[in-house]
């Protein structure tokens, strides 16, 4: 499955099988964290045991409380942690959905149960639940490209392949609140409109984009 593939057969899956996730499949997410830890200075962590960490009574109503595991996402605190937790948490999501698990974004969880390993300088912005859900989850209603697009003149197949895999992204609440700027020179911006996690939003709608875009 290519990434193209997973993006099109990824939805947010909130019930979950009791099986456990095969040690293989763990050591391969474990290496992939690393490499992202890496390249986008992040301190991203896998808890086998997702334990308590969608005990809250909103996760309880949705379903999130049957995930296996979770990832942890924690990272040094600046003015571009979310946006870099948004666009490598992505590529793990994107990476998993090829490994034949399924996940979920989770903004709503136990900050303390999920007892992630956050230093003095760090910050648990958000959560990812993984394991293997109970269905594959279901196409997101979505804007149009008309309405998340700012440009003018003519688009460029490679602008219109990256608009179409942003739209496929995940996003808090469904909320979409991005827009997808062509400048002049050819250059693009994910603008981004506000609303909960949007700079989580944003980094991972610029995954996408990329991905669709090819660049
Ligand atoms: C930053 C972020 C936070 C989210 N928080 C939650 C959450 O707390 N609970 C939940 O059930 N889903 C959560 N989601 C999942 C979104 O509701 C979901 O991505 C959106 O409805 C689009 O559906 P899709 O992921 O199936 O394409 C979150 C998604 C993102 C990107």
């Amino acid at each position: 499955m290519n990434d193209i593939e997973a993006i099109k057969e990824r939805h947010s899956v909130r019930n979950y099988e009791s099986k456990e996730i095969e040690a293989e499949k763990k050591e391969k997410i474990k290496a992939l964290i690393e490499e992202v830890n890496k390249e986008g200075n992040l301190h991203l962590q896998l808890k086998e045991n997702a334990g308590a960490t969608y005990n809250r009574l909103l996760n309880r109503a949705m379903g999130l409380s049957s995930a296996p595991s979770v990832i942890a996402c924690v990272g040094k605190d600046d003015e571009t942690l979310e946006e870099r937790v948004g666009y490598y948490g992505e590529r793990l999501v994107l990476e998993i959905q090829k490994m034949g698990l399924n996940t979920c974004w989770a903004g709503t969880f136990s900050r303390k149960n999920i007892d992630a390993d956050v230093a003095d300088d760090e910050k648990l912005v958000i959560s990812i639940a993984v394991g293997y859900g109970k269905d594959q989850g279901r196409p997101h209603k979505s804007k149009t490209a008309e309405q998340v697009i700012e440009a003018k003149g003519d688009k460029p197949e490679w602008f219109n392949k990256g608009v179409e895999m942003a739209l496929l992204a995940p996003t808090a609440i469904n909320q979409q609140k991005f827009k997808i700027r062509l400048n002049e020179d050819g250059t693009v911006d994910i603008v981004d409109k506000g609303g909960p996690f949007s700079k989580v939003d944003k980094g991972i709608v610029r995954r996408h984009f990329e991905i669709g875009a090819e660049k």
